[in-house]
């Protein structure tokens, strides 16, 4: 027996005197191991007598358990000091003074937001906001798509796998096409006069030179008893205006469709591209920027507003689409490819005003 406790005693002294995991788990394999020291004299008992393989057998698992313990309690103080010296090693000292050479930068999505949030908010918008996964009803047959309509297919919509496979299906869910689904929750969860303005994520199954898979619209709603189509382009003009930083702007609305407004149109700003560099409010060319028209009575009816009564307009443009325009960003798919230098040459200083709002 006192051998077993020499045994022990031994073993606890190299188990304290690891001072780090490797070691301990070398100590652990010669005392516990296969081959260990523990291990070659529970080999053993098969010699001995039952009476005395019984009393050994007992003595050796005690020592098993205390030696398991001791290695447990060691790991423990080793682990904790390990993670002490991490810790104190990758300490972040948060008084330190910023580094203005490895300063972030705002991205021109993010910047282009706030300049036209800033316009709208001028003009009396509120900011709405709605969900990105949606439903057929609420991207569709809300805002007036009959079913089968060849408009649904342009919109090259991602589907979710779990919809059923029939077109026109309410409960149908996918990602938004347009942030036009949001004039439908908030004609439905608010009573007029409304007028907000809808800064959002957009998805399309689509990809080049003009076309992103995700990308960002701004959509705008207002609704009124007398509200007519001359708010809408003085409204429209007045933005570009402000957010292009021009004084004199031509525009023009040219005739189009969607089946939310009646009438529709698209508004083009006036530019110059001579000498293949784009300015604009000058010139002969024209630059379609968005979609708009005159709320279509079927789809105020669709969010339960009486179109005998109310009438509005809205309009939607894409972000990326201005905001090239206006910092002369050649490729829509630089944004979302996280390139340093891009970033750095195209992003704002956290500390810069929307310039639209110092105008
Ligand atoms: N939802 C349209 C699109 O994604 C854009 C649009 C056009 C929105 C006209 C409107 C509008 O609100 O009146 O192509």
């Amino acid at each position: 027996m006192s051998n077993i406790e020499a045994l022990k005693s031994e073993i606890v002294e190299t188990v304290k005197a690891a001072n780090d995991i490797d070691t301990l788990e070398e100590v652990r394999v010669s005392a516990l191991g296969k081959k260990g020291k523990v291990t070659g004299l529970m080999q053993t008992l098969g010699t001995l007598s039952p009476e005395q393989r019984r009393e050994m057998g007992q003595a050796l698992n005690r020592l098993k358990d205390e030696i398991t313990a001791e290695i447990e309690a060691r790991a423990g103080t080793l682990r904790s000091a390990a993670l002490n010296a991490r810790l104190e090693k990758e300490k972040v000292d948060v008084t330190l003074s910023s580094r203005p050479q490895g300063r972030g930068t705002i991205h021109p999505i993010s910047q282009t937001i706030e300049e036209m949030i800033t316009i709208f908010a001028d003009m009396g918008f509120a900011v709405a906001e709605g969900p990105e996964i949606e439903d057929d009803f609420h991207n569709f047959t809300a805002l007036n798509f009959p079913p089968e309509h060849p408009a649904r297919q342009m919109h090259d919509t991602f589907y979710f796998p779990d919809a059923p496979a029939k077109e026109g299906d309410a409960a149908k869910r996918l990602l938004r096409t347009h942030t036009s689904t949001v004039q439908v929750h908030t004609m439905q969860s608010q009573k007029p006069p409304i007028r907000v303005i809808i800064p959002g994520r957009t998805f399309r199954s689509d990809y080049d030179m003009t076309h992103t898979p995700m990308f960002h619209q701004m959509e705008g709603l207002l609704i009124d008893k007398t509200t007519h189509m001359g708010h809408l382009k003085g409204c429209l003009i007045e933005f570009c205006k402000r957010f292009f930083e021009v004084d004199e702007l031509p525009t023009r609305f040219r005739p189009s469709f969607f089946p939310f407004t009646e009438p529709s149109a698209e508004m083009d700003i006036g530019c110059s591209r001579a000498g293949g560099e784009l300015k604009i409010g000058a010139g002969k060319d024209w630059l379609e920027i968005l979609g708009c028209g005159m709320v279509h009575p079927n789809v105020l009816k669709n969010c339960g507003i009486d179109p005998d009564e109310y009438q509005g307009f809205a309009f939607g443009m894409g972000i990326e689409r201005v905001a090239m325009l206006k910092y002369g960003i050649p490729d829509l798919r630089t944004f979302f490819e996280s390139d340093l230098r891009w970033l750095k040459h195209y992003g704002f200083g956290p500390m810069e005003q929307p310039n639209a709002a110092l105008s």
